[in-house]
């Protein structure tokens, strides 16, 4: 499995939306609702990523495998939420099922904070559902319990927790992985 972490491509929309349809059905079961997931359409999906790219006010990378394709993605840009004491924020990370657990989560995460500092952003922050096992994944690669909210949507009140980096220059990237522990309060 040779991984690249690249900005996606017009003609990657198809891959793109089977790895999200794919993943928020194995991981939301139970948490959504089951209408939002059996509604879903690769189709609509498509059409939705084509035209973020095509405005270009996300940041939307991909991790690629030279055999398999697209196997994950992820999206980030500028913090939506009011805690404006982080700049950039994580929109979505997504990882084909079985290719979870391979170092590719993080992969993308360590490119989606390069391009973050690169754009100008040098903290950001990621919501995710409080029963959302992914949680712990952000506390492994660093991240710090930076608040919780209730979201109400598809007539269900969901509770979310963020996490956030305050430095993204202590991230230190090598090979793929990020910097653990150099997150709060360490030296530069
Ligand atoms: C969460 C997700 C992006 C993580 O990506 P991944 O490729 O599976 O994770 P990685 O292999 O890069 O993991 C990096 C480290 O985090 C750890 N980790 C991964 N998932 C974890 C979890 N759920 N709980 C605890 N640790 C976890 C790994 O063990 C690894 O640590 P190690 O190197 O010390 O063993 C991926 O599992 C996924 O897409 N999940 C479903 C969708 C989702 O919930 N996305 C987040 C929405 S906010």
């Amino acid at each position: 499995m040779t991984i690249v972490y690249r900005p996606a491509r017009e003609a990657d929309v198809n891959e793109i939306a089977s790895v999200y349809v794919e993943t928020w059905r194995n991981t939301y079961a139970g948490s959504l609702p089951d209408k939002v997931l059996l509604t879903m359409s690769i189709g609509r999906q498509a059409a939705s990523w084509a035209k973020s790219i095509r405005r270009g006010d996300e940041i939307i990378q991909v991790a690629e495998d030279s055999e398999a394709g697209i196997v994950g993605v992820g999206s980030c840009g500028v913090n939506r939420s009011r805690r404006a004491n982080f700049k950039g924020e994580i929109y979505t990370l997504y990882v084909a099922s079985d290719y979870q657990n391979q170092g590719i989560g993080e992969g993308l995460l360590a490119s989606m904070f390069e391009a973050l500092q690169a754009a100008g952003h040098d903290s950001a922050m990621v919501w995710v559902l409080s029963d959302n096992p992914a949680r712990f994944f952000y506390e492994t690669v660093g991240g710090r319990r930076a608040g919780d909210r209730d979201e109400k949507i598809w007539g269900v009140t969901l509770q979310e927790i963020a996490y956030g980096w305050d430095d993204l220059k202590r991230a230190r990237i090598a090979d793929g992985r990020l910097n653990r522990h150099a997150w709060v309060g360490g030296d530069d």
